[in-house]
């Protein structure tokens, strides 16, 4: 039951991405959507606020949303072990982002997380740069030592 109330909610942030894309009237849908607005600053409130649903709080794809889609979601704490020890920064940014090529990310699945952050960031690219830049640090407190 849980796990179909968070997809609903998921489903709900993917569509509302797709009715901003069409209309490009920001500032009035907001409301009406249920994505939580965030602190720009904090990557652990937003990670856990966006991505916790499927990737888990501690990142390594058991969040309650995960069982319910075709693709498990990575296992967001091994991304330096795969990359060879280094932190894959770039990867990561265009994986949340959305032009990325990570298929369950922009599908629907899986909301394209570049035009919500542009949303709730009220156009202002600085401040999209800066979530995903938060992000970024957050996952990347949680790779495997
Ligand atoms: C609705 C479920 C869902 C949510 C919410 C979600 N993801 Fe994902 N994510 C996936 C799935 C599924 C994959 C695996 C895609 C594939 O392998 O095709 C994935 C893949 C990724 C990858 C690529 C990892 C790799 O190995 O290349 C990154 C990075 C990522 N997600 C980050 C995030 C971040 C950051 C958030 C929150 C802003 C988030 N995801 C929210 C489902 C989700």
């Amino acid at each position: 039951m849980l796990a179909r109330k968070i997809i609903h909610l998921t489903l709900a942030v993917a569509a509302f991405g797709l009715i901003l894309a069409a209309q490009e009237q920001p500032a009035k849908t907001i409301q009406q959507v249920p994505v939580k607005p965030t602190s720009a600053a904090s990557g652990k409130e937003m990670y856990n606020s966006y991505c916790a649903v499927c990737h888990g709080t501690d990142g390594k794809g058991h969040g309650p949303a995960a069982d319910a889609l075709k693709t498990p979601p990575s296992d967001l704490t091994v991304l330096s072990k795969n990359n060879g020890g280094k932190y894959p920064a770039l990867k990561v940014s265009s994986a949340i982002r959305g032009d990325a090529n990570v298929p369950a990310h922009g599908n629907k699945e899986m909301p394209v997380w570049g035009r919500v952050f542009q949303s709730i960031s009220g156009g202002h690219e600085s401040e999209v740069v800066q979530r995903i830049a938060n992000l970024n640090r957050y996952i990347e407190s949680l790779q495997a030592k």
